[in-house]
């Protein structure tokens, strides 16, 4: 006698050409120990239903494409096991997997995610020069100590999870956001990076660290220990900083213009 157990996994489907709303459809899926979420949908596509629709890559929580909501929490399909679902383990054998919360639906499981590439991109990811040195020997040295600074920050692989556990961004679109908040640190806290004074204005903006209200599920979820909660909540204290700064600069400035006028 077949006693292998079957777990209910129910998983959103989404065909915009012939859905109007997003649904669940349900399938009974065979329970192997070592089952990744992923594995879980691999089954689904190869033996149940072959048009379904979801990203992924590694398999290893490096590539950051595998992020879905799994029984309403963010989590990379990869990284997750079916058996923590297990009634032996204060589940129900059931499993329900849907797309990021917080981004419109493209296809079944797949979030539409061009908001958060913007906001990466805006905040000027890279090493910032003032002048750039393009011969081939020339080297920006780093001590370890150095790299340390900004080392967990670096740990970033995109997967969007924080978005999904944000409810600010949730509920307002245009906050820069967890990950682009914390990259930005990750830069201006490079020893070889100069373009600090070119990022402040979007850390310091309406949306940038002081929209954040501190919630912090945005660390709870990051699958690589990135803490982006710690890292907006101590850039507001450089933004305060920056302000000051800026404010006796211009102080300074109105001082002497009125000192030539008399
Ligand atoms: S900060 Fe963490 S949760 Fe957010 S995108 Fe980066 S790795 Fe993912
Ligand atoms: S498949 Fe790459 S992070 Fe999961």
């Amino acid at each position: 006698m077949n006693t292998q157990l079957l777990v209910n996994v129910s998983v959103m489907r989404y065909r915009p050409e012939q859905d109007d709303e997003p649904w669940l459809q349900h399938f009974d899926v065979p329970f192997r120990n070592d089952m990744s979420i992923l594995d879980t949908l691999h089954y689904i596509k190869d033996e149940c239903d072959s048009t379904l629709a979801y990203r992924w890559s590694c398999r290893m929580a490096i590539c950051g494409s595998c992020g879905f909501m799994i029984n309403g929490e963010p989590k990379l399909g990869c990284k997750t096991f079916l058996r923590d679902y297990l009634s032996a383990n204060g589940g129900d054998n059931s499993v329900r997997i849907e797309p990021l919360a917080h981004f419109p639906i493209e296809r079944d499981l797949i979030a539409r995610i061009d908001d958060f590439v913007e906001k990466l991109e805006a905040i000027k990811p890279y090493i910032i020069r003032d002048q750039e040195d393009t011969a081939l020997t020339s080297v920006y040295p780093q001590t370890p100590q150095q790299m340390a600074k900004y080392h967990d920050l670096s740990m970033c692989i995109n997967c969007g999870l924080c978005y999904a556990a944000c409810p600010q961004y949730g509920l307002n679109n245009a906050f820069f956001g967890p990950a682009a908040l914390a990259l930005l640190q990750r830069y201006n806290k490079d020893n070889r990076d100069q373009g600090r004074a070119q990022r402040m204005p979007m850390l310091n903006a309406e949306q940038g660290v002081w929209a954040c209200t501190f919630v912090g599920e945005c660390s709870e979820v990051c699958p690589k220990g990135v803490d982006p909660a710690r890292a907006i909540n101590t850039s507001k204290l450089e933004s305060t900083v920056d302000y000051g700064v800026n404010l006796i600069h211009w102080l300074r400035k109105d001082d002497a213009g009125q000192e030539g006028g008399r």
